[in-house]
This record gives structure tokens, sequence and C-alpha cells, in this order.
């Protein structure tokens, strides 16, 4: 399998943890996010302003349906890739999908201060993370091979975790793990 996909809340790691884990495997990384805003040429949260959620929906889609088909890629997602039933087939059927959960309390400490995120620009965010939480919980559930609780631990902790579960499902060969120096590979 050539990818492997990173799927949870936002603020749960998903970036830093598979910008760490390409560089390990010598793997390409992407953000869905990045590829999403390069090709509406805007930040997702004008796209949201301007066109509403179906329509970012839509792009969203159809840019995993492009990042699945690629080749020794380390995906991380948005967290709202799981929403869709066909991007969720889409991903379980084309990537090893690892879940990073954390709880609505973790996710709160780290976005305290986020203005990007379109979905979190409300009165009560902690309501709104708890809400999606409890939603979404059960579909990256549904999606994942595997689940990574993040609680703690760094974003070199949580990436030698992943590579490790990946090791011993015989999903990577141990050989291909390059070690914590190994320098990144841009895509
Ligand atoms: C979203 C999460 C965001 C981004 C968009 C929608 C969501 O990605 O795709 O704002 O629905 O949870 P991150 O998980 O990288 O914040």
């Amino acid at each position: 399998m050539a990818v492997i996909a990173l799927i949870g809340m936002p603020g749960s790691g998903k970036s830093s943890v598979g910008r760490q884990l390409a560089r390990r495997l010598g793997w390409t990384f992407a953000d869905a996010d990045a590829e999403v805003e390069r090709q509406v040429g805007c930040t997702i949260r004008e796209y949201f302003e301007r066109h509403g959620e179906p329509a970012f929906r839509d792009v969203e889609q159809s840019t995993l349906a492009g990042l699945l088909a690629r080749d020794k890629l380390v995906l991380a997602t948005g967290g709202g890739a799981v929403v869709r039933e066909a991007s969720r087939q889409a991903l379980s059927s084309r990537a090893v999908v690892v879940y990073l959960r954390s709880t609505p309390e973790e996710l709160m400490r780290r976005l305290r201060h986020d203005t990007h995120r379109p979905l979190l620009q409300v009165n009560d965010p902690m309501r709104k993370l708890r809400d999606l939480f409890h939603e979404r919980d059960p579909l990256y559930r549904a999606c994942a091979r595997f689940v990574i609780e993040t609680g703690r631990p760094s974003v070199k902790i949580l990436a030698g975790m992943i590579l490790m579960q990946l090791e011993l499902a015989g999903v990577i060969d141990p050989s291909h793990d390059a070690g914590l120096d190994a320098p990144a590979v841009d895509p």
C-alpha cells in the first residue's frame, strides 16, 4: 500500500506527525488542506466564507482522490475528510489509515488561539469541538486500521509509535525507517 493517511480532529497533529513520519520513511509528505488551497487559490477560511461547506467538501473529495493515487506518500487529511461516505471509502480502500485520537479538551488546549479553521470561529469553540468529536469519532474509527491516542507524547514519539505499529503489522519493512535525523523529502 503506497499511501499512509493520517485522519483525526483539527489540532490532533496530523501535519506535524505526518511530516516526521515521511522523513523517517524517506517518503513524500502531502497536506490535503494545502493542496485544496493551492487548487482554489485562496485560504480554506475564505473559501468557506465565499462558497460554503458543501462546495469545500466537493473540492476536498476530488483532491483526496488525486492524492490517494500517489506512491510512497504520507498524507495529512483535513479533519472533516471522513464526513463524506465516498471519501471514507476512498481512504480505507486506497491507504493505510491511521487515526490520531485526541480528546476535545486536549484539542481545545492546542487550538485556543486558532483563527484559521472556519468551523471553530464560533462563540463556544469547546462545545463545537465536543459536538464534532461525538459525530466523527465513530467515523474515524470505522475508517482507520490503526488508532493512536495522542495524549502527551511529542511529535517524534508519536511518529515512532506509528512506525512501530506499521512495522509490527507488516505494512512497512523495518529497514525503511531512516531514523530521526533523516532529511525531509519535498513533494
Ligand atoms: C476541517 C478541518 C480543517 C480543514 C477545514 C475543515 C474540519 O483541517 O480541512 O477547515 O471539518 O474539521 P485540519 O484538521 O487540518 O484543521
